[in-house]
């Protein structure tokens, strides 16, 4: 299981401060279960020395596809890398609609995140448009078959995915378990076909959209979900921690 925290373009220095203090506190020990926060770029150094020794791990929210050259405002891999990050969330649907990242674009990316060792968190999830077209399962397929074109894992803990139905993320309306579990286990089954039954089954696939502690449990015991994306919630340390303990 891993609980993953993105705190989206919110916390300046001093609140990313106290947040991290409090998950720290609130989370304790997850036990078996891998948990993370994902703060602004600005804050990743800031909050790596409040977690760095903890079971905390650290994530960014993007990453340029280049290593290092004239991409005004653009961080690379080997940067996240050198800052402390274990995790980089790649083809957030907030990082498609808004700043056009494409298919081909998110792939790139994880063949550069991986290079670095870093562990991508590669998003995928349909809108309510496609959903309510009958084209969800199209449009997940299609994401993450483009997303792995070409990707060749050195192990199941190298890379995760996250289903976050656009229409579920910071809308309040969560995927039914029902729902989440019949994409989940679409991408389980197209995981399975290109790395084989042990990897492919023992890949993390994270659930995102309208997370809370509320919800979690019903969300984590479905068999293919393997976790949690979570936006709103993670800034909340006790909501965050909440969630984790639902999954442990
Ligand atoms: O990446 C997490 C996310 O998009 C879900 O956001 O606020 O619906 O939990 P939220």
């Amino acid at each position: 299981m891993l609980v993953a925290g993105n705190w989206k373009m919110h916390t300046n220095r001093e609140e990313a401060i106290q947040l991290a203090q409090a998950v720290v506190a609130e989370v304790g020990d997850p036990g078996p279960v891998q948990v993370a926060v994902c703060p602004p770029f600005v804050n990743l150094e800031v909050v790596r020395q409040i977690v760095e020794h903890t079971p905390i791990h650290l994530g960014a929210q993007h990453m340029h596809e280049e290593v290092a050259g004239a991409y005004t405002g653009e961080v690379s891999a080997p940067m996240l890398k050198a800052v402390g990050c274990r995790y980089v969330i790649l083809g957030h649907s907030e990082r498609r609609q808004y700043f056009g990242e494409t298919d081909a674009a998110v792939n790139r990316k994880i063949k550069r995140a991986l290079q670095y060792g870093l562990i991508p968190i590669v998003c995928v999830g349909e809108t309510l448009e496609e959903r309510q077209a009958g084209k969800a399962a199209t449009v997940v397929e299609r994401q993450v078959s483009a997303a792995l074109d070409g990707v060749a894992l050195p192990s199941a803990e190298a890379l995760v995915i996250a289903y976050e139905p656009v229409w579920a993320i910071g809308t309040g309306h969560t995927a039914t378990p029902a729902q989440a579990q019949e994409m989940h286990a679409l991408i389980r089954h197209l995981l399975v076909k290109q790395y084989g039954e042990e990897v492919g089954r023992a890949l993390h696939i994270l659930y995102g959209g309208s997370v809370k502690p509320s919800n979690a449990a019903d969300l984590f015991a479905q068999p293919d979900v393997d976790g949690g994306l979570i936006g709103g919630a993670s800034l909340k340390a006790a909501d965050f921690a909440a969630i984790v303990q639902a999954a442990c």
